[in-house]
């Protein structure tokens, strides 16, 4: 279900994350996705491709498709973060509570008084425990699964796979490489990984 209501939404982004987005949601059924948004192309998996956001019916939701959080922002922010609108496809406590534009896939779990930031993006098979906090634009990979009261910062990237102990507090702009199981606290847009984590990089890497 998206949270405004609207005919129909619009998946901005072109790449294997638009796709994926284009499946899980067509697969939850709940919404009819018109096409894709993009400044270039025509046709992506049968489905028109807009380039203008001008061409867009202001009826017409849309919802980010692409996976890096500086991206995410950028996007929002060039097109407007009013156009917007949340998809929750998920498990989602009705205690817990979901910013607008955040994007919460199908098989995917947000549990008890846990709250997900603005167009942060929850993907498949995703735990997002009890009294968790997720940032703003953060994206959290498949099968990841984030302990009670754990609580993540804006703009970060959380690898699938990846396991976030409870009471761990995980700073703004940080990269969790897959597979890593974060047991302390990290701080602000370092790059961890293995198990336990460490501290990988400072820079932000590339492959994601
Ligand atoms: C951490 C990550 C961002 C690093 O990417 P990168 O900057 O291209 O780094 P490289 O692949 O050059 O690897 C650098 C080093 O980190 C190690 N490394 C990479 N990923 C790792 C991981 N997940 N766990 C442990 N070590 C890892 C590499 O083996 C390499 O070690 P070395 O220097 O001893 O050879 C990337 O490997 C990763 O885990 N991305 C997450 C992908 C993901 O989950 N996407 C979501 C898809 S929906």
């Amino acid at each position: 279900m998206a949270k405004k209501d609207m005919k129909s939404i619009l998946i901005v982004g072109n790449g294997g994350m638009a796709r994926a987005l284009l499946d899980l949601i067509q697969f939850s059924g709940n919404l009819n996705v018109a096409g894709f948004y993009w400044e270039s192309g025509e046709e992506l998996c049968g489905l028109p491709i807009f380039n203008r956001i001008d061409d867009v019916d202001p009826d017409t939701g849309l919802v980010l498709g692409m996976l890096i959080p500086t991206h995410r922002k950028q996007h929002v922010e060039q097109l407007g973060k009013d156009r917007f609108v949340s998809v929750l496809d998920g498990f989602i406590s009705q205690t817990a509570t979901i910013e607008d534009g955040a994007v919460v896939v199908h098989d995917s779990y947000v549990m008890s008084l846990a709250h997900v930031g603005a167009f942060a993006h929850i993907h498949t098979h995703a735990i997002i425990g009890h009294d968790c906090v997720i940032g703003e634009y953060t994206f959290v990979g498949p099968a990841s699964i984030l302990g009670g009261r754990s609580n993540v910062g804006s703009s970060c990237r959380i690898g699938m796979g990846s396991l976030v102990l409870p009471d761990v507090v995980i700073g703004d702009n940080v990269t969790v490489a897959a597979g890593t199981v974060v047991t302390k606290n990290v701080e602000q847009g370092i790059t961890v990984s293995g198990n336990p984590a460490r501290s990988a990089f400072r820079t932000v890497p590339g492959r994601f």
